[in-house]
């Protein structure tokens, strides 16, 4: 039975603290640490079996009955608690991004280098089932050489500006999950990036230093094309799509709902709105994730999205951050590798 720890009890922590306790049979939840735990989450955890909660996450980190963390703190915390960690030699899943700085990334990635320690990054779109059914079709071959792929990421409601101005700009916040889908989605690195930022939804995130919509368009490795459609508001609920387009076909995923009945009638045809937001549309893809990180620590077998893949998202978020400030295509060989 792996003995894990859970660093952050925020909403990806509960997430994925239920998705352990709820689904996952060679794992226990022993320890969950937050420095503003309250009565409230002392209680849940409780209620959940977890036998010790902590405000300081260095009693999981030093207790050697611990086989693995979760990093789910804000992500200013991530890399540091990574390198401690790692130090400490436990295996780690850490919530996106690693970090947006890619010095912090690297110092990550080299403390591994040499260590038999499991360290998985979770960009969870990979693990939903529409998005891994398109990936199977495309490595089976099934839409022959790839030539576009096409992705739309539109959340339903803006965050507030105060989020926008810390959470890194919406290219290293939101639109890293649909650059790691184009790398997964396609097999093949990002060469270019161009993107058209604007301010459509909410003056005040601009006025904040961000943006609220864009259109990217990204060269890969290939010579094939790829774009990405973004905002942060979307009057129908959270509507994530994607296709690949090759010399034989394509494959292309819709939204989930609640249920696929529709309505018809003689004033026309209804139908249930795309599953509201990130916590209900990706549930059971966030409870894969876990179980594949743990089955990773195991059976020690390779992680299936590892840091490599998480320095790669960043710098194309960094890149696509240079391209919306300065109205310019950007290679992915002007950022440091
Ligand atoms: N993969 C996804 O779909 C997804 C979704 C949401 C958030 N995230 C990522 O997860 C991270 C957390 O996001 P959230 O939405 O849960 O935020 P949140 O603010 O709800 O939770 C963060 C929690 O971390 C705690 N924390 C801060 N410093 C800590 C420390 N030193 N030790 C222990 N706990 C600490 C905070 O008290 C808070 O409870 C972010 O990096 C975010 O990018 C990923």
């Amino acid at each position: 039975m792996l003995r894990i720890g859970i660093i952050g009890a925020g909403r990806i922590g509960k997430v994925h603290t239920q998705s352990i306790c709820n689904y996952v049979r060679d794992a226990v939840i022993t320890t969950i640490a937050d420095p503003f735990i309250t009565p409230e989450l002392e209680q849940w955890a409780k209620q959940n079996g977890i036998a010790n909660t902590t405000k300081n996450y260095q009693d999981i980190l030093q207790d050697p009955n611990i086989d693995a963390v979760l990093i789910c703190s804000s992500t200013d915390t991530h890399a540091a608690i990574s390198l401690e960690a790692i130090a400490a030699g436990k295996h780690i899943f850490c919530e996106k991004p690693i970090d947006h700085d890619i010095g912090k990334i690297k110092a990550v990635l080299n403390a591994l280098a040499d260590t038999s320690i499991k360290y998985m990054v979770g960009f969870n779109r990979r693990f939903d089932h529409n998005f891994r059914a398109v990936r199977a079709a495309v490595e089976a071959g099934k839409v022959g050489k790839v030539e576009i792929v096409k992705i739309t990421s539109r959340d339903p409601n803006p965050p507030s500006a105060e989020y926008a101005a810390r959470s890194g700009g919406m290219f290293l916040d939101m639109t890293i999950h649909d650059f790691d889908m184009v790398r997964y989605l396609s097999g093949e690195e990002v060469e270019e990036v161009f993107v058209h930022p604007a301010v459509l939804v909410d003056p005040a995130i601009g006025e904040a230093g961000d943006v609220d919509t864009a259109v990217i368009t990204l060269k890969l490795q290939s010579g094939a094309l790829a774009v990405i459609d973004n905002c942060r508001r979307c009057a129908y609920g959270y509507d994530q799509r994607a296709e690949v387009f090759g010399s034989l076909g394509a494959a292309a995923c819709g939204n989930d709902a609640a249920s696929n009945v529709q309505v018809s009638a003689a004033n026309g045809v209804t139908g249930e709105k795309p599953l509201f937001f990130f916590l209900e549309r990706y549930m059971r893809a966030y409870a894969t994730e876990v179980e594949e990180f743990i089955a990773a620590v195991v059976n020690d077998t390779p992680v299936p999205v590892d840091a490599a893949a998480g320095l790669e998202a960043v710098r194309i978020g960094i890149a696509a951050t240079v391209s919306s400030k300065e109205g310019r295509p950007v290679k992915l060989a002007e950022i440091e590798a």
